[in-house]
């Protein structure tokens, strides 16, 4: 890394909150969480395993280092793919301390064998392992420490009922309010000194999807913007604000190229629908896991289509947000 980009991943880090309280919105997990957490430091327990789900960049990740810095040990970081032997597992959980966090991302995609060791791992603390093969294999039982797993997924229905069942905290993570962003973009703002004004900071909280990452992905380029049209620029207006997401192709509520993509090829090619998944990703070249998982939740929460059993149908709101004809 040059200089340019270290202080750049400095600023990334620096923008993930690292305390419940500097944490915005989802008021529900953060109330909960903070009674866990102190009544589990109380009793000098290791808080019981937590599983977090809900869309890409809503602060899955985020709060899983949070959890851990609240109950003052240390999170290890991995994500499911990458666990594909049982050994590389049983090393990471060998080398936790008492009451550390062991943060698995994309806890959907486990492998079952690896899975079924996470079991006994997480119900009492212990794995165990075949040493050797054939007529010199060994059962071994090693004992752990106290731990806490935690679990992030963007498909919750995708992840098996045991694995479920053992996580005594399950939260899903909603998408923000306006307000919420746009006291995250203001934060932003703060973190990078460089100002931005009520109703510019409104603005890109409005098209942010409900989404922190979408929130400070777009008040970075706005910032560009702004910077590039006038270089001892401080403060972002809001005439810059909407050229600027205008250029981005990202409208009033939000909607991007893909979404465009997505609801017209149901107009233009399926008749409004109803469409399947994999047949509307092959007609406009997208793949299907990211337009169920990043495309699809937003647009179903804000009515712009609805799934039926027969597929994808766009709705009303849609047909008039585009100004086409039913
Ligand atoms: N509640 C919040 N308050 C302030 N900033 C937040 C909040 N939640 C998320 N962010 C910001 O949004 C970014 C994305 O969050 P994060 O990486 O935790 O999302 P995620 O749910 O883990 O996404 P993915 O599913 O893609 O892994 C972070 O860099 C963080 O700065
Ligand atoms: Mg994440």
């Amino acid at each position: 890394m040059n200089n340019d980009e270290l202080i750049f991943a400095e600023y990334d880090k620096s923008l993930r909150p690292k305390r419940l309280v500097d944490y915005i919105g989802q008021e529900d997990i953060k109330e909960m969480l903070h009674v866990f957490i102190t009544t589990a430091r109380q009793r000098e327990e290791s808080l019981d395993h937590v599983l977090l789900y809900g869309p890409p960049g809503l602060g899955k990740t985020t709060l899983a280092n949070i959890i851990a810095n609240e109950m003052g040990k240390k999170c290890h970081t991995t994500s499911a793919p990458s666990l594909s032997r049982i050994g590389d597992l049983v090393t990471l959980l060998t080398e936790l301390d008492e009451g550390d966090i062991l943060f698995i991302d994309e806890i959907h995609r486990l492998p079952q064998i690896i899975e079924e060791v996470l079991y006994s791992a997480m119900e009492d603390y212990f794995v165990d392992i075949i040493i050797g093969k054939d007529v010199t294999a060994n059962p071994m039982k090693i004992n752990l420490m106290p731990f806490t797993l935690i679990g992030a997924t963007t498909r919750c229905g995708d992840i098996s009922s045991p694995l479920r069942d053992r996580f005594g905290i399950v939260h899903q993570l909603n998408y923000y309010k306006t307000s919420e962003l746009q006291r995250i973009v203001k934060r932003t703002s703060r973190i990078y000194q460089f100002e931005i004004d009520e109703e510019s900071s409104l603005e890109i909280a409005k098209r942010s999807r409900g989404t922190p990452r979408i929130a400070n992905r777009l008040f970075k380029r706005v910032r560009d913007f702004a910077q590039f049209d006038n270089p001892e620029c401080k403060s972002i207006p809001l005439s810059i604000t909407k050229s600027s997401l205008t250029k981005l192709d990202i409208d009033e509520a939000g909607l991007d190229q893909t979404d465009y993509k997505y609801i017209n090829a149901i107009i233009s090619r399926f008749n409004g629908g109803p469409a399947g998944l994999n047949a509307i990703a092959a007609s406009i070249s997208e793949d299907a896991t990211t337009l169920e998982d990043v495309t699809e939740p937003y647009l179903l929460q804000e009515g712009f289509i609805v799934r039926t059993p027969r597929g994808r149908v766009v709705t009303d709101k849609a047909y008039r947000h585009l100004g086409k004809e039913k």
